[in-house]
């Protein structure tokens, strides 16, 4: 496989916007090699000048683009053109075009939002696909392919009605079973045919959690589909070339774990929002989502996309404060990608994207600020190739599952809406992250194991599925500390409550069972107390377990359960089954965490770093990338002598580490 032998660096790559400016295209080459540039990905929204009128392919463009790329050293990194269609298909066949969640066909414009399901639609792209990869899959510098872009968003065309119908069919044989499992007893729901079961929508049922998991279930199962159709094109010409989508940040609509089986490779998307406030915050948000991606194949990724400067389509799109863009092209490096790559390479003079950040601006210069940082990332990573090969390890598993997330999204309990779960795995997530503990993130698929960490988080794990239960227990038993939360073994896959004591299964293991949970309100808090006097600002759910038999570690301060268990620790088996009831801010949980992994021994990237808080330092093999989040410049005891790879210098011992600063230490040997 044409796997990355360097860290790529590059970008989007949009030559179609260029065609009549053949000068602009030449300057193109000479600034990509100023800025460091070894990989593009080209041709992501192609389609209309690939295919300018149906059945017509031009690839003439793309040849000299492809030879001119190549020539000069630069990778290529290949796009499918699915995410957007012309006019004429559209036009063509209105049936590729998406309907709405008022099942209203939209019409012909903007990108992403063709329906997956349409034959003509998959047709038109395995052909165009299978005609640019009998073009281009022979050439060597072919890095990878780009399926699509950004997959995301529901149809509910009377296709997609359709084939939601064939699928609940596959899966509950019949009808009767459906209604079972859905509980359509209440509200006179049951369904005595299957054409009249409709997809999910404000117009019509909308609060059948069953169902809605099914929707979401199936909408990845016709993306999962619609990616493997377009891998089996183009991969038919050539198998070694690896396939990649670009993901997104906590996004919601399909199953990463899942989609993540039908690629080779997965690369992310990554804007956030630095410089507004608590980049900190931010940091550990962002540090989660490499992590999350690194898990989904438990591979290195790619980052594929990130702004040099700025975005357009936040309200207030920040620049990039000096220092940040190395800094956050690094992190992405640190939990393990390979590469730093940006949208996009050219600012266009039209559309909706001219004012977004781009390494080249309208005035083509490269003596900007924005392309001596983008120029300055790319020598960095020139040097970095030892570090190609150096993976991450985590002691650490957090149970972070997509099904659970749609289930917690439509269950109407305690508050409304979606319950903040990826709030509550962050804010575990990011107290491990502060201390340079290294996590992996798993979900509860069949295939999940939990062998070999020391320790696994189940944070709001309200449904329960894939024997996730017994593997925790059986961990537990084998001497790993398994630490739980509030409102968790609820429900099933089904999303039907169990019948019994919860959390399902594991109420010796916790020895105790959570009887109610109550909501607070926003300004509301309870405390959890500790026996030494320390008290911890508790928000949002107080869970009240009953029968603990487990030690009890806090107990709530206030309201009428104060005293009651709110931390508690069960010996089970060889292990240490933990519940925290109740949900701490994130210096809270800090103190919690510390208080757990007390009796653990885990690897700490900063372990013999002396420094403030806002620095970070993660590993990746034996390199440690020490970060700056804290916006000013900091003092930092090594306590040892290090090298940094960044400066190429060996430093002493004490070292100011400027704001947005970043080293990347070896140990001296
Ligand atoms: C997404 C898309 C790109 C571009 C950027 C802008 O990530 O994939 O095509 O629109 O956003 O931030
Ligand atoms: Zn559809």
């Amino acid at each position: 496989m044409n796997y990355p032998n360097v860290f790529l660096h590059g970008g989007d790559y949009n030559p179609d916007q260029w065609l009549d400016y053949p000068e602009v295209l030449l300057e193109d080459i000479r600034l990509m090699k100023l800025a460091g540039i070894n990989a593009v990905s080209l041709g992501i929204f192609a389609w209309a000048r690939l295919e300018p009128e149906e059945g017509r392919y031009d690839f003439e463009w793309m040849d000299e683009i492809v030879e001119r790329l190549t020539e000069n050293g630069i990778g290529i990194v290949l796009a499918t053109p699915s995410a957007a269609r012309p006019a004429w298909l559209a036009q063509r066949y209105p049936e590729v075009l998406r309907c709405n969640e008022r099942f209203e066909r939209m019409h012909y414009g903007e990108r992403h939002n063709h329906c997956l399901t349409s034959p003509v639609y998959r047709e038109k792209v395995r052909q165009i696909d299978t005609a640019l990869a009998r073009r281009y899959a022979g050439h060597k510098d072919i890095l990878m392919w780009h399926i699509g872009n950004e997959f995301g968003g529901d149809c509910r065309c009377p296709l997609c009605a359709e084939a939601f119908r064939e699928w609940l069919r596959n899966k509950y044989g019949t009808l009767e079973e459906l209604n079972r499992r859905w509980w359509t007893g209440f509200w006179s729901q049951r369904y005595t045919d299957w054409s009249q079961i409709e997809p999910p929508s404000p117009m019509g049922e909308v609060s059948n959690p069953s169902m809605w998991l099914d929707w979401r279930r199936f909408e990845t199962c016709q993306c999962a589909s619609f990616v493997r159709m377009e891998r089996e094109a183009v991969q038919a010409v050539n198998a070694d070339i690896p396939v990649t989508i670009n993901l997104m940040e906590r996004f919601r609509d399909y199953d990463y774990f899942t989609l993540a089986k039908e690629i080779d490779v997965v690369s992310w998307d990554s804007y956030p929002t630095w410089g507004s406030g608590d980049d900190m915050a931010l940091a550990a948000n962002v540090a989660m989502q490499h992590d999350l991606m690194r898990s989904f194949k438990r591979k290195p990724f790619l980052l594929m996309e990130s702004t040099p400067s700025l975005v357009n389509w936040k309200p207030h799109n920040k620049l990039k404060r000096p220092g940040m863009h190395l800094l956050s092209s690094l992190q992405a490096v640190a939990h393990g990608s390979q590469s730093v790559m940006m949208f996009q390479w050219r600012k266009g003079r039209g559309g909706s994207e001219a004012f977004h950040g781009a390494v080249v601006s309208h005035d083509g210069r490269s003596d900007t600020r924005v392309f001596r940082d983008v120029a300055e990332v790319g020598q960095v990573l020139a040097g970095l190739q030892p570090v190609l090969d150096a993976r991450n390890q985590a002691g650490v598993c957090i149970l972070f599952d997509y099904e659970n997330l749609w289930a917690l999204e439509r269950v109407q309990a305690a508050q409304l809406g979606n319950m903040r779960y990826i709030d509550t795995v962050l804010l575990f997530y990011r107290s491990l992250w502060e201390q340079g503990i290294a996590v992996d993130f798993a979900d509860m698929s069949e295939e999940t194991s939990l062998e070999g960490y020391k320790v696994v988080i189940a944070p709001m794990l309200f449904m329960f599925r894939g024997g996730i239960e017994e593997k925790m227990r059986r961990f537990t038993e084998k001497g790993g500390v398994l630490v739980t939360t509030f409102f968790s073994g609820i429900v099933d896959a089904d999303h039907l409550t169990y019948l019994g004591d919860a959390p399902h299964g594991l109420t010796d293991v916790l020895g105790l069972r959570a009887e109610e949970i109550d909501a607070l309100y926003p300004e509301e808090f309870n405390t959890l107390a500790f026996e030494d006097g320390r008290n911890l600002p508790l928000e949002e759910l107080c869970e009240l377990p009953r029968d603990v038999t487990a030690e009890v570690m806090g107990v709530y301060g206030s309201d009428f359960y104060a005293g009651m268990p709110a931390l508690t620790r069960n010996r089970f088996g060889r292990g240490t089954a933990w519940y925290l009831a109740g949900k701490p801010d994130p210096y809270g949980m800090k103190i919690v965490m510390d208080i757990i992994l007390a009796e653990v021994k885990l690897p700490k990237a900063d372990a013999e770093i002396d420094h403030q808080e806002g620095i970070v330092a993660t590993a990746r093999g034996e390199y440690i990338f020490l970060q700056n989040y804290s916006g000013e410049a900091q003092k930092v005891n090594l306590g040892r002598p290090m090298f940094d790879l960044i400066g190429q210098r060996r430093i002493e011992d004490g070292w100011m580490l400027p704001a947005n600063g970043i080293m990347i230490l070896k140990e001296e040997r």
